[in-house]
């Protein structure tokens, strides 16, 4: 029999993210027959109490899609053990419940530091045999080094194939369909490179600030927490080549060289083509907002804001920067990647820029669509023709078949069913987090020895102004949206 055991279960990503997507799952019939769910935590709660804590969050979470008798189905399959996961005789209480079962899911919502003690006193208890799989959140490691230290002790006990490094942003449905839209269609491709292509923009935007998580925060910073992984991912998603079909390795060689291709910025350039930020306090949108130095009640010179230019040294891509931005305490909660296109060589109209070059944009959030703006004629009889951009979207797809989804499925809906059915290709392999570490390594240590301190922004605002001034100085803009 199969069983997912969630240590950290009673913790925040459990309880908001796991638990509720488990829920969805259910609801859908998508749960293996038979599966157990185990949540095992270091306090001691009795499952009734664990239950309704689920209960409110899946019910938040639910909106229009909450349904008892679902609940009542997947609580049935939910245990609740307090353990000291670090120790084989702490993990006792766990292996009796799990008994025979040898399908096992563990998936570590627990703070990294524990994830070498735990692997030690899963083989310890004799836990970890050949069907056992182990699933890793995010940050595995801080850096290059810690990364390989963590791996290290996880490889005492697991091979490759069964450890799943999770990226939550790979289970985003319009990430997978990036995919699709690359290699399911014949008229991209062909543009998908330096002839048509001038630049791309990728953004993730927040409007939350840190707030309590700045013990977390402080040591990772926007670099660390979001652009090493989330958007690098994304980045190489844009950028590989065609993996030769779907399978884990095929797709994860590709992003691999991708950023074995990544141009190092060092301290010589990393003032040109980096910008960091933190915000200070202000108004938000809802109202007065503490700045990150109050929340952390301490100065700090970490990054609440990244941007970047990032070049590719491959024939595909030299010559096309990938502009990158992150940031806390944003406008808006906005999270896209745009394909800007040349402009046309020649223009036959009357002013050069009444044509808009083409622009796809892939928008995660807060919507998940894939538009491609394109030029048209504006409908009437005046003697100059008038041309207008016109925005075509995938959801909207006239056919009836429109790609929006019933309702917005969490991201880890999609990572948990695969990583219990073992197919790794949405999940990160140890060689990818290794070189995006090594990049990422790389520009840290270029802003320690240019003593790059943070430029300072207002909450409510797309970050410094050096921001805008990074694509100002290649005669580029941010993406707007308003047309
Ligand atoms: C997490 C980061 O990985 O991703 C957070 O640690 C961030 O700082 C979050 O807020 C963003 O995820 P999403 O899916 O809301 O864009």
């Amino acid at each position: 029999m199969a069983a997912l055991v969630l240590f950290g279960g009673g913790g925040d990503l459990a309880i908001r993210m796991l638990l509720p997507s488990l829920y969805f799952l259910e609801h859908d019939g998508l749960l293996p027959d038979g599966l157990k769910i185990i949540a095992a935590a270091r306090s001691e709660e009795s499952r009734e109490a664990y239950l309704a804590r689920v209960k409110d969050s899946v019910i938040k979470r639910a909106d229009g899609h909450w349904s008892d008798e679902s609940f009542a189905r997947v609580a049935e399959r939910i245990d609740y053990v307090a353990v000291d996961a670090t120790s084989a005789e702490g993990l006792s209480a766990l292996k009796e419940k799990l008994g025979d079962d040898r399908e096992l899911t563990y998936f570590l919502a627990v703070s990294p530091s524990l994830y070498g003690p735990i692997v030690r006193a899963l083989k310890a208890a004799g836990l970890t045999g050949p069907q056992a799989r182990i699933v890793l959140e995010k940050p595995v490691g801080r850096d290059l080094e810690s990364f390989r230290q963590i791996d290290a002790e996880v490889a005492h006990a697991f091979d490759e194939r069964q450890v799943f490094r999770i990226d939550h942003y790979l289970g985003k449905e319009t990430v997978q369909n990036l995919i699709a839209l690359r290699f399911g269609n014949t008229i991209f491709e062909p543009l998908w490179n330096n002839l048509s292509i001038d630049h791309v923009q990728i953004t993730v935007g927040e409007t939350v600030g840190v707030g309590d998580r700045w013990p977390y925060y402080d040591e990772y910073g926007a670099l660390r927490d979001m652009l090493q992984n989330h958007m690098l991912q994304l980045l190489c998603l844009v950028a590989m080549e065609p993996p030769s079909d779907l399978d884990p390795d095929s797709v994860r060689n590709e992003k691999v060289k991708v950023l074995r291709s990544l141009r190092p910025i060092s301290a010589a350039n990393v003032r040109d083509v980096t910008v960091r930020g933190q915000y200070v306090g202000g108004h938000g949108p809802d109202g007065p907002v503490k700045g990150y130095e109050e929340e952390r009640g301490a100065p700090s010179d970490i990054d609440t804001y990244v941007a970047l230019r990032a070049d590719i040294d491959n024939w595909r891509w030299a010559g096309v920067p990938f502009y990158m931005r992150t940031g806390k305490r944003l406008p808006e909660k906005r999270t896209e990647i745009v394909i800007q296109f040349k402009p046309v060589p020649h223009s036959i109209f009357d002013q050069r820029g009444d044509v808009v070059a083409n622009r796809m944009v892939i928008e995660l959030q807060p919507e998940e669509d894939i538009s491609l703006t394109v030029m048209n004629k504006r409908p009437g009889l005046d003697q100059r023709m008038q041309l207008q951009p016109i925005r075509m979207s995938l959801s909207w797809g006239v056919d009836g078949k429109g790609a929006k989804p019933p309702r917005r499925r969490i991201a880890y809906e999609r990572l948990l069913l695969d990583a219990m059915a073992g197919d790794s290709t949405l999940f990160v392999r140890a060689d990818e987090a290794e070189k995006a570490w090594e990049w990422v390594d790389g520009v840290s240590e270029a802003w320690a020895e240019a003593e790059y301190r943070p430029h300072i922004y207002r909450p409510g605002t797309w970050g410094p102004d050096a921001g805008d001034r990074l694509l100002a100085r290649d005669g580029r803009t941010w993406n707007t949206n308003d047309g």
